[in-house]
């Protein structure tokens, strides 16, 4: 059965002041039938949810360290690494096993080196803000690097966090793919700096 959008049409009675309907959330192909298309909405909404909390996550820990180092907080600013660590380590793993390589078909090649390359970019991001952490006290030039450097993260983490809007248009197996892969980078629990250095292909 083919959906129709209750909106469209001039059969569609105009109301003043009174309940419309909602609009509409998700684009519904209405080339495909009603069951196929509810599969892959639902596979895209799992999907876009769980990656914006881990986005969400990794967001509020960045603030929490651009504060830690802002206030000189260095065994603050070293538990908050260990935690991005334990969070970025299987959320890169999976975008570069699984996700990464789908978006090929989406952008081309080059865009997906563009978004490695972000990787590779935040690998040695995280690197120098926990040498600085680690230190004893930091000078003022040191704080700057550590805020700018924890804040060049940011940009990462929104702009990722719009894939989903691509990921959407995939089918259902593919997302499913993505998250079993999400899953077992969860299992293997990797942090970045040791996934970086002995499991991921590009070295940085
Ligand atoms: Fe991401």
């Amino acid at each position: 059965m083919k959906r129709v959008r209750r909106a469209e049409g001039p059969g569609y009675p105009v109301t003043f002041g009174g309940v419309r309907p909602a609009a509409a959330t998700a684009t519904v192909d209405r080339d495909r039938d009603d069951t196929t298309e509810r599969v892959r909405m639902t596979a895209a909404a799992t999907f876009t949810s769980i990656f914006r909390e881990e986005h969400r996550e990794v967001r509020d820990l960045l603030f929490d360290l651009i504060d830690a180092f802002r206030a000189r907080d260095l065994p603050r600013a070293r538990s908050l690494l260990v935690q991005i660590a334990n969070l970025t380590g299987p959320h890169f793993r999976y975008e570069e096993e699984s996700l990464y390589p789908d978006l090929v078909d989406v952008f081309g090649a080059e865009y997906v080196e563009k978004l490695l390359a972000d990787h590779d970019g935040a690998v040695r991001t995280a690197r120098r803000l926990v040498e600085l952490a680690g230190k004893d006290t930091l000078q003022d030039a040191e704080v700057d690097e550590a805020v700018a450097g924890a804040r060049s993260i940011l940009p990462h983490v929104s702009d990722c966090d719009g894939l989903s809007i691509m990921v959407e248009r995939f089918p259902p197996e593919r997302i499913a793919h993505i998250l079993q892969t999400r899953t077992d980078a969860l299992a293997a629990d990797v942090d970045l700096l040791t996934w970086a250095r002995t499991i991921r292909q590009r070295a940085v």
